[in-house]
């Protein structure tokens, strides 16, 4: 069969939605980006990558050219077949619920500018249930089809997870246009499971959700671990290799971030509420992730209280919520860094691979940052992991010199033979 182009618009330029419009145009349709920040536009335009997401540069150069981007969503929808909404989702801080004014604004919009050529509007913003049913009532129109297709991407594997998904959910109450997307993800030889639309826009909180708790549950028991002298790392082997558990989602840590588990079991606890279920496992999840975080800030600041100095230099390595990502939202690591600043004694200086300028807008001057590593370590009085990124495996600890030799590992990254005469602590197990 001839491989038909379609013509995509994407809404929302962010870490979806670029790594979405590079992988449809290298599999070959016609790809619109429209995004409201004209900065990241001109950016784009001009061949500079926004955000940092791994591997994405090779893509984008051989991609880039062949995509409009635009600010306009009248000019970006007018030959569309297919329009998708990637815009951000983000917490309402006052109702806890999803806030949905970015989607309902780009919403407004394409209702004004549709035309005949468009067949399918998709949501890959993750949105409560139902949200599909007040986009329906908004574009009112029988042409057009409201489908919910929800992204399972991870940051960091975004184009991995693009080409490879484990699955593709798409959830339409009216199947009549369906082809269209057999059509846009033909080169993708991964299953498509096709439900209501309710039921997908379910599928991706459950799943988000799922992990969130899988996390938590396996941070409880490195608490378990610590108090009963066993080994967190040994228990997540002996029960991922269980295959109706798995093994992934099973790294003990300093808990759960990103703009993501976050938002999206607090968005989900809420609407639980609202359709009268009590949805107590999620609950508890967002309670016990944020207690952690603090619980590990205080942790590092009894470690610290043994230090015989007025002032301590904590030398963070590691400030994205997770590795191979600048983003820095809910980033765990900026939580307990937040949590420690409040000891008049402590000063911070941090390192990133990537994120420190994100970091900036988060936490200004109220920490120094440095590219360097070794400058970070040989400054700092206790030095602590809080990204994983996999090169902080690499760091030769015996060739550096900090004052005191005192590392606290909150990813469990390093191995504590090589780390002779140093004082180490780690998650779940003994150092
Ligand atoms: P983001 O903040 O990185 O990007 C959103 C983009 O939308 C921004 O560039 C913003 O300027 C633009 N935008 C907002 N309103 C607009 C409008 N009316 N018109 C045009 N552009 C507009 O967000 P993100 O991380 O890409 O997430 C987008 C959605 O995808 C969220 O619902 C999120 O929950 C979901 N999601 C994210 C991930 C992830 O890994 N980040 C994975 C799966 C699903
Ligand atoms: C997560 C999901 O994994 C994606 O499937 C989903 O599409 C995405 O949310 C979303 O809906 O936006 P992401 O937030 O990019 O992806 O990152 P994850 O790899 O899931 O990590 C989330 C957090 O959990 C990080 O802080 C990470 O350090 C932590 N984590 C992860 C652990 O503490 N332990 C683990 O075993 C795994």
């Amino acid at each position: 069969m001839l491989f038909q182009k379609l013509n995509i618009s994407i809404i929302g330029t962010g870490y979806v939605g670029l790594p979405t419009a590079l992988g449809f145009s290298k599999l070959g349709h016609n790809v619109t980006c429209i995004d409201n920040n004209n900065i990241k536009i001109q950016e784009l335009k001009n061949g500079i990558i926004p955000i940092y997401e791994k591997d994405i540069n090779t893509l984008f150069f051989k991609e880039y050219k062949k995509i409009t981007f635009t600010t306009s969503i009248k000019d970006g929808i007018s030959n569309a077949d297919i329009i998708i909404i990637a815009v951000g989702t983000p917490t309402n801080k006052k109702t806890n619920e999803a806030d949905l004014s970015y989607l309902f604004n780009a919403v407004n919009e394409i209702k004004i500018y549709l035309n005949k050529r468009t067949k399918l509007i998709a949501t890959k913003s993750t949105v409560p249930v139902k949200t599909g049913d007040e986009i329906e009532k908004i574009i009112n129109n029988s042409n057009i089809d409201i489908i919910s297709m929800p992204e399972f991407l991870r940051e960091g594997f975004a184009l991995e997870d693009f080409f490879n998904p484990d699955r593709i959910v798409i959830g339409a109450n009216n199947k009549r246009y369906l082809y269209l997307i057999k059509k846009l993800y033909r080169k993708i030889k991964r299953p498509i499971i096709y439900t209501d639309r309710t039921s997908a826009e379910l599928i991706k909180y459950t799943a988000n959700a799922f992990l969130a708790i899988k996390i938590n549950y396996i941070n409880e028991i490195a608490d378990l671990c610590e108090n009963i002298n066993a080994n967190i790392d040994d228990v997540a082997k002996g029960i991922g290799a269980d295959s109706r558990i798995g093994n992934k989602f099973l790294k003990a840590g300093i808990g759960y971030g990103g703009s993501c588990f976050p938002k999206d079991t607090q968005a989900m606890a809420t609407f639980g509420n609202k359709y009268n279920v009590n949805l107590t496992l999620v609950k508890d999840a967002i309670i016990n992730n944020k207690k952690r975080q603090k619980n590990i800030a205080n942790k590092i600041y009894n470690i610290i209280s043994q230090i015989n100095e007025k002032q301590i230099n904590v030398g963070i390595l590691g400030l994205a919520f997770k590795n191979n990502t600048d983003d820095c939202r809910e980033s765990p690591s900026i939580n307990i860094i937040k949590s420690l600043l409040k000891h008049k004694n402590i000063n911070i200086i941090a390192h990133d691979y990537k994120a420190i300028n994100t970091a900036k807008q988060i936490l200004n001057n109220k920490i120094s940052y440095s590219n360097n590593i070794e400058d970070v370590i040989n400054n700092a009085d206790i030095i602590c992991i809080l990204t994983e990124w996999e090169e902080y495996k690499k760091i030769d600890f015996s060739l550096l010199y900090p004052r005191h030799k005192i590392i606290f590992d909150g990813k469990n990254l390093l191995d504590k033979n090589k780390l002779k005469g140093y004082q180490y602590y780690c998650i779940g197990k003994r150092g």
